[in-house]
């Protein structure tokens, strides 16, 4: 399958929300697909334009997975940080590579727009795959206190960009739940 990419969400907010609400529920519970469907709402209707991107991959023109990045702000570093949350893929279309793809195209395209890092909380035995590390909070303070240490990953998207971020770090309000992390 030849993917297709987006980053506009504006005129499939209802599209890209069932997906991810279908996609959470079957993996975890019906609780966790309302809670993260409620999430990307916030993220697409709720947070500054400026502050977040997303990338969805089409088959035709069916979205079949969707990425989200909103800023992190860090108080003592003027570099730009983004956090990439949630990641989805269509249940069904899962396992054949797309949420990789989808996720590298995401990446790339923040590059592009100046992004200096990209930090997310998740199974690092997937996100590896990506690129990311394993970062500790000496590398990058996260926003709120990580139930799962061992979950926070980063990857500098230029050669340039050298760890530590300095200073306490500010999400949007949309991820700004102790429920997330
Ligand atoms: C997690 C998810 C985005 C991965 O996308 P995908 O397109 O299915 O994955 P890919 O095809 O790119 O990669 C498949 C590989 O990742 C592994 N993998 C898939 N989901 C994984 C998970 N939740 N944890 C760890 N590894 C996972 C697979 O075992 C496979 O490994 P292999 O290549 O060594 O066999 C997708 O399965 C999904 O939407 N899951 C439900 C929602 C979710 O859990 N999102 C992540 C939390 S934000």
């Amino acid at each position: 399958m030849t993917l297709e990419f987006t980053s506009d969400f504006a005129s499939r907010e209802a599209e890209i929300t069932q997906l991810v609400t279908d996609s959470f529920t079957v993996a975890d519970s019906a609780e966790e697909g309302a809670f993260v469907g409620q999430l990307v709402r916030d993220l697409m209707q709720g947070t500054p334009r400026d502050d977040v991107m997303m990338c969805a991959a089409l088959d035709g023109n069916m979205v079949i997975g969707c990425v989200f990045f909103s800023r992190l702000r860090f108080e003592e570093d003027g570099r730009r940080v983004s956090v990439m949350a949630p990641v989805a893929v269509k249940t069904g279309q899962q396992n054949k590579g797309i949420g990789q793809e989808m996720i590298l195209h995401g990446l790339e395209g923040l590059r592009k727009s100046g992004v200096d890092f990209v930090l997310t909380y998740g199974d690092p035995n997937y996100y590896i795959k990506t690129g990311f590390e394993q970062i500790t909070a000496d590398m990058a303070q996260p926003p709120l206190r990580l139930s799962m240490p061992f979950g926070w990953l980063g990857r500098p998207l230029s050669t340039k960009a050298r760890w530590p971020l300095v200073g306490p770090s500010h999400c949007v309000a949309a991820l700004n739940k102790p429920a997330l992390w």
